[in-house]
């Protein structure tokens, strides 16, 4: 009897270094016209998983020719500071997007940090105008990494219309504006999405009904085989390092999802790390290349 075919895995490095490839001939395009974009990234503090996301923020940048201005403000900083710093952003024309690195410190409010940045300029999709523009159905900047999963998911050829989208999670910057996105009567949507958080009741029943199960969750291998219907797909939005000894820094990278069992029901599935992360860094340059030819107009 010939072996049961293992899913399709969902390779969102290759995906993202192929949009990063368009990016790169848009921004060359962009630049005889006399437009770099530029992308303003600000990081507070010393927190090392923030360190490596800023610089490889700044690297791709680079890679792509747009231009990236670097602000680094210590941990004690002021809120009034960063506040001002980012009013001077705003300003400025060199700069088409703010991104504001996060967490950001305690003594700081977050939503009135990131509520500071120009909508125009908010290519993180972070502020209420953009928020509410998302669910209006206007153009808006959708934040990166729901974008990143319809991305994906469309792609890849699994078209959300007509869908159940099962998404486990509904935080700000996941799991309610991915249900939003793809709930919108637009290309690239038109699912039905069921949303589920930590007080959904019979979880499983309703994970079970997914024809795309999204897990943005940060529970280590939370989705188990159980959860999920044979020939569903399977997008794994969680991040999460645990310790494993047999790894030089003590540590390894798993998704929300448990792997080895689901991929045995799954159609297609994205692994951790390689799927949807490396999705966002290529949203976020999109959109950054989307402000500066908004800008322009
Ligand atoms: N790949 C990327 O680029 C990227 C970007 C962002 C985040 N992430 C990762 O995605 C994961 C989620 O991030 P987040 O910021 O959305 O997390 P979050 O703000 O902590 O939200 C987690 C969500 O999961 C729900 N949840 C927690 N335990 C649950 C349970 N036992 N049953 C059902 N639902 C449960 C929570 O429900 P309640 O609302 O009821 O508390 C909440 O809605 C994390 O692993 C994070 O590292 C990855």
């Amino acid at each position: 009897m010939p072996a049961k075919r293992g899913p399709r895995i969902i390779d969102g490095k290759k995906t993202s270094g192929i949009i990063l490839e368009e990016l790169k001939a848009e921004v060359a395009a962009l630049r005889t016209k006399g437009v770099q974009p530029g992308l303003a990234v600000v990081l507070v503090g010393e927190d090392p998983a923030s360190q490596v996301y800023v610089r490889s923020k700044r690297k791709t940048c680079a890679d792509l020719g747009i231009a990236s201005f670097s602000h680094d403000l210590p941990a004690n900083a002021t809120e009034k500071r960063l506040l001002a710093l980012i009013a001077k952003l705003n300003a400025d024309p060199k700069v088409h997007g703010i991104l504001v690195q996060v967490p950001l410190p305690k003594h700081m409010d977050e939503q009135r940090v990131l509520n500071a940045i120009s909508p125009d300029k908010d290519v993180d999709g972070f502020h209420p105008v953009n928020v509410g523009r998302l669910l209006n159905g206007e153009e808006a900047f959708v934040s990166c990494t729901p974008a990143g999963c319809q991305e994906l998911l469309t792609r890849w050829g699994y078209d959300p219309a007509g869908k159940h989208v099962v998404i486990v999670g509904r935080s700000n910057i996941v799991g309610k504006p991915l249900a939003a996105l793809l709930m919108q009567k637009a290309k690239g949507a038109n699912a039905t999405v069921t949303v589920c958080h930590s007080r959904t009741k019979n979880l499983a029943a309703l994970t079970r009904q997914a024809d795309i199960l999204v897990a943005a969750i940060g529970v280590p291998e939370f989705v188990t085989a159980r959860m999920v219907r044979e020939g569903a797909v399977v997008i794994d939005v969680g991040v999460n390092r645990i310790p494993d000894a047999t790894k030089k820094s003590g540590a390894r990278l798993v998704g929300d999802v448990a792997f080895a069992g689901v991929a045995k029901k799954a159609r297609a599935i994205t692994p951790v790390p390689g799927g949807v992360g490396p999705m966002t860094i290529a949203m976020l340059m999109r959109n950054t290349v989307l402000a500066a030819k908004r800008a322009g107009k």
